[in-house]
């Protein structure tokens, strides 16, 4: 029978984790995954989640792996800094996962790694992009690009697409993502002439942006780059309208949510953002996973997180079969033999740094509505 515990999302997270028992059934494979299912960036971890639950029933659906039934368990960290390293304690020690799946958030994925690595659990973040998680050691894996490619993305499409030459970077000092990715964007957009006149800090959580949209207006610049995540993303677009800038606010892949619309509104249309994936892409890869997704999710359209979600079970899955066992130093070699593999966000090939170097797409919000702009090769 497939087992998937977290198919009690529907259910009720609770409900999922009081049931969860100790010692693994026999004829299953337990793939742990943590995830920010509630919390403030809760659009992440449900996105990928679905994504990753619809690989694992599609895996159980074909037979399983090994000829065993994959058993995902997930936890929920609630997005918050700290609970990442309890519950995949938890998962490793409890629960007696082979391997784990997550996060989005590079800071939580990095919380994860470690403990991994020391535990010599094969762990693979489907969307984390900072360079430092993999860097953590040879048992973690990505499935997506990394932040110096994306930062020179966007510092690319800042000058040559927007043509903007003198920008304010905004950054959240809390998040390891928005740094990382705010000094790979300077780096490229100053190495290309470009000039940052102004920069401004914040942390997760803040609401009022004044102060720092204030000194940004009075430096006189001609774009925003502003590397966070969508809540924070939104309400800036929306103060910084109230201020009275009209200039280009643009970000990377942590904009990607339904809430940036929701809350940024009006104040979002016409910026632009570098992800993963596109819906709009009509290669068959994409529009047999559209039909798959929208049928087992209530119709929603699969989105970047999703997308990498399911992606990053299936390269699991597939080292596991290569492997033929589900030990954790074989699946660690045979995930770090990962070539070639035609998945829904392009082909994994995983390099010598356990990096995937995959396109980039910019979008653009539109009407409401996320918009390809372009793509662009690593
Ligand atoms: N890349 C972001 C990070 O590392 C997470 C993210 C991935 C957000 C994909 C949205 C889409 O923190």
């Amino acid at each position: 029978m497939p087992i998937a515990r977290s198919s009690a999302l529907l259910a009720g997270f609770a409900a999922a984790l009081a049931l969860t028992s100790c010692a693994p059934k026999k004829d299953t494979i337990r793939i742990g995954e943590f995830a920010s299912l509630t919390g403030k960036e809760a659009a992440f971890g449900q996105s990928s989640h679905k994504g990753t639950l619809l690989a694992i029933e599609e895996l159980n659906a074909a037979g399983g792996i090994l000829g065993k039934s994959l058993e995902l368990i997930t936890e929920d960290n609630q997005s918050k800094a700290g609970e990442s390293a309890t519950i995949v304690k938890k998962l490793i020690s409890r629960d007696k996962i082979v391997a784990l799946l997550g996060e989005v958030a590079s800071s939580r994925s990095l919380e994860a790694a470690p403990i991994c690595q020391a535990a010599k659990i094969p762990q693979v973040s489907p969307s984390s992009t900072n360079p430092a998680v993999t860097e953590t050691g040879d048992y973690i894996f990505r499935v997506c690009f990394i932040d110096p490619f994306q930062g020179v993305v966007m510092a690319k499409f800042a000058k040559d697409t927007l043509k903007v030459r003198k920008v304010a970077v905004l950054t959240s000092v809390s998040s390891a993502y928005s740094v990382g990715l705010a000094k790979y964007f300077k780096e490229r957009f100053v190495a290309d002439g470009g000039v940052i006149a102004v920069e401004q800090k914040y942390s997760e959580g803040d609401k009022d942006f004044k102060a720092q949209l204030t000194a940004i207006k009075a430096s006189g610049i001609d774009g925003i780059f502003l590397p966070g995540y969508y809540t924070e993303a939104a309400l800036v677009c929306k103060q910084a309208k109230d201020l009275g800038l009209t200039v280009p606010v643009f970000g990377g892949d942590g904009w990607e949510a339904p809430q940036l619309v929701e809350i940024g509104g009006a104040a979002v249309e016409g910026s632009y953002y570098s992800t993963h994936y596109s819906p709009e892409n009509r290669s068959p890869a994409v529009t047999t996973f559209l039909a798959k997704f929208k049928q087992r999710w209530k119709n929603e359209v699969p989105d970047a997180m999703a997308a990498l979600g399911y992606d990053s079970a299936m390269v699991l899955a597939d080292a596991m079969k290569r492997a033929g066992t589900t030990e954790g130093a074989k699946v660690r070699d045979a995930l770090a033999a990962t070539k070639g593999y035609v998945g829904i966000t392009g082909t994994t090939t995983l390099d010598a740094s356990r990096n995937a170097n995959k396109a980039a797409v910019v979008i653009t919000v539109k009407n409401g509505q996320f918009k390809f702009v372009e793509s662009v090769a690593p």
